[in-house]
């Protein structure tokens, strides 16, 4: 038996066939040894399902404080303000609102509103922001960032949001 496979081995050799091709030749006459050789699923490793980039950053600020209640309720109060994350939100004098990234440009401190000077103030090394965010004293040199504020017209529900 083994005489008749080396004949044909050595048969095809001369051939100048390949391996490939000689498991193929194979295949013709015995079924069974060559079913699962062909069968690769080659799945190469590139799986991307759940492949979440992370590159969406760009989380808008949009947020809604309820002004019934405790921790946002002094807003009702020209001259108060209070800080939600980043921006700090402030009834300003004449009674309107007013949203602003709260952290200094200068080192990072939380501003405050002063409602005598009708701004928004570095406790840090004196810095003053105008009620729009631009500078008015340094040592801060960049602006903060305004955002919009919208109430509802029942009075107690203040949007702040990105434009
Ligand atoms: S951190 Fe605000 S003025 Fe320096």
């Amino acid at each position: 038996m083994e005489n008749s496979q080396l004949s044909r081995g050595q048969f095809l050799k001369q051939l100048g066939l390949s391996s490939g091709a000689l498991m193929a030749f194979y295949c013709l006459g015995t079924v069974t040894a060559c079913t699962s050789s062909n069968e690769e699923p080659s799945p190469t490793g590139t799986n991307n399902s759940g492949n979440n980039t992370g590159g969406n950053t760009s989380t808008k600020v949009d947020f809604t404080l309820d002004l019934t209640t405790a921790d946002f309720s002094k807003l009702k109060t020209e001259g108060n303000y209070v800080y939600k994350d980043k921006i700090i939100v402030a009834n300003i004098k004449g009674g309107t609102f007013v949203a602003l990234s709260k952290a200094c440009t200068h080192e990072g401190t939380d501003v405050q509103y002063r409602l005598s000077q009708n701004d928004f103030f570095c406790p840090n090394h004196g810095s003053e922001f105008s009620t729009t965010g631009a500078v008015e004293k340094s040592p801060a040199a960049k602006a903060l960032t305004l955002y919009k504020t919208e109430l509802d017209s029942s009075g107690n529900k203040l949007r702040v949001f990105e434009g």
